[in-house]
């Protein structure tokens, strides 16, 4: 069953809500057949998949082809499209036409963005156009300069109180459910007991309402760093890399391909066409 937005927020305090990040058919496709309740086509993207340094590089036009690549392999689980910079902290006037090009051309059932100067102004103005969205908080690296790099938010009680203001106004402003990255576990709590919303951690501790973790950092396919929060369920990349020796192995062995991967011709039309070949 497809959930609605109704259903994602009646899931607070009911049972914990499972989301995983997508960004092609297949990994939607695998992550569908294991009854993950949310997909986020996150820009993430930038890093995992395309190898860029920083998610500010990934633009609307790509994060668009590969979330309508998400919903053609998840036909009926929740997506959440990512909104990247360019879509609405460049300008911020830009953010429910962009937020619409999630809806309308790829097929997602709501929008994510990231806690800026303009983030409420933002969320406004998309939710004011009918689009669900879910704010994201504490480490958001969008704006990781500003925050001082990559690092845990909220580790003091001044910080905390601010992150606790965030998602207060996030709400308010109409966010169905807020992300949390990188804060302290308690300070996670807190924000989680105070909010109607369900709240989804990444680094963020047990005690949300919800988990999401990176595919790519969780299956092991993306090593070129990985954060203290991640667990690694598979190590798919050194699988990968494997599979590609033994197949380089079998080719110049000449035991690749074999038969059984081969096509055959009756022999009877091959001596046919072996007489034609010597006319020649
Ligand atoms: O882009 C992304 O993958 C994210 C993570 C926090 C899940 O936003």
């Amino acid at each position: 069953m497809r959930y609605n937005v109704s259903d994602i927020k009646a899931l607070k305090g009911r049972r914990k809500i499972t989301m995983l990040t997508a960004y092609d058919y297949p990994m939607a496709s695998a992550v569908e057949k294991a009854g993950i309740d949310v997909i986020l086509v996150g820009d993430s993207l930038a890093n995992v998949v395309l190898g860029l340094d920083s998610t500010k590089e990934v633009t609307m036009d790509q994060m668009v082809y590969h979330a309508k690549a998400v919903r053609r392999g998840a036909k009926n689980t929740f997506i959440v499209g990512d909104m990247p910079f360019e879509a609405y902290q460049k300008d911020v006037n830009d953010a429910a036409k962009n937020a619409r090009r999630f809806i309308s051309e790829a097929g997602c059932d709501a929008v994510k963005l990231e806690w800026f100067g303009q983030a409420l102004e933002a969320v406004s103005a998309v939710v004011r156009d009918g689009i669900s969205v879910m704010g994201h908080i504490g480490l958001t690296p969008q704006t990781a300069d500003e925050l001082g790099g990559f690092k845990v938010q909220g580790k003091d009680a001044g910080a905390a109180k601010r992150l606790i203001e965030q998602a207060r106004q996030f709400e308010e402003a109409g966010c169905f459910c807020i992300l949390l990255e990188c804060v302290p576990d308690r300070v996670a709590e807190m924000i989680t007991k105070r909010a109607k919303v369900p709240t989804i951690g990444i680094g963020a501790g047990p005690y949300c309402d919800g988990q999401v973790l990176v595919t790519h950092d969780m299956l092991g396919l993306f090593d070129r760093y990985t954060p203290k929060f991640v667990k690694k369920y598979a190590s798919l990349s050194d699988d990968m890399t494997k599979a590609f020796e033994e197949y380089k192995k079998d080719v110049a062995m000449g035991r690749f391909p074999d038969e059984a991967h081969s096509f055959g011709i009756k022999p009877d039309e091959l001596k046919k066409l072996e007489k034609e070949v010597e006319k020649d």
